[in-house]
């Protein structure tokens, strides 16, 4: 089950940032050249969220399974870079981001003008982006 789930917590990653990136640059040049905000559009961004909320619901059960999660979690580990990033770094700065893009998707779906829907979302889910790129596990990841 640990095993599994790990292996898809880290394919899931790929997906995730694919969707994210694309998401972000998307909104980002929709509201630079002032493009409609089409169906399309909304799923784009749509795509985002879940593939960051599907992420979210399997790194809390990683983080309660895994040897690195909560069972890691002490004053010592604290101390140990690696420990402190898998036991706390990581979980928590996913967590904000993917707030971020959270706020940023509805924001975006409650602004009444079409560049501002695009504002908005290039602006959340690209700092959301920054932060989950900064507390990836790269050293094992790819
Ligand atoms: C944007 C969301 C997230 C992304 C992109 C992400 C990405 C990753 C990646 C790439 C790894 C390394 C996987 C490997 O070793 O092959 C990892 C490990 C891990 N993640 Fe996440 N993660 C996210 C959210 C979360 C959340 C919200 C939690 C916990 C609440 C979490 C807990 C963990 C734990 C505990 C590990 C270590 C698993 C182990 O090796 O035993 N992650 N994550």
């Amino acid at each position: 089950m640990y095993i599994i789930l790990k292996n898809l917590h880290s394919y899931l990653a790929i997906i995730l940032l694919l969707v994210v990136i694309a998401a972000a640059i998307y909104s980002i040049y929709g509201w630079t050249k002032d493009k409609n905000f089409s169906d399309t559009s909304k799923k784009i961004l749509l795509a985002g969220l879940i593939a960051a909320h599907l992420q979210l619901v399997i790194g809390f059960v990683i983080y309660f399974i895994s040897p690195l999660g909560i069972s890691n979690f002490s004053k010592e580990v604290m101390g140990n870079s690696i420990g402190r990033l898998y036991a706390l770094e990581h979980p928590l700065m996913m967590l904000v981001g993917i707030i971020l893009i959270t706020i940023g998707y509805s924001k975006s779906k409650r602004a009444k003008n079409e560049t501002t829907k695009f504002r908005l979302a290039g602006i959340f889910y690209t700092i959301g982006l920054l932060l989950i790129l900064s507390r990836i596990p790269w050293h094992v990841w790819i």
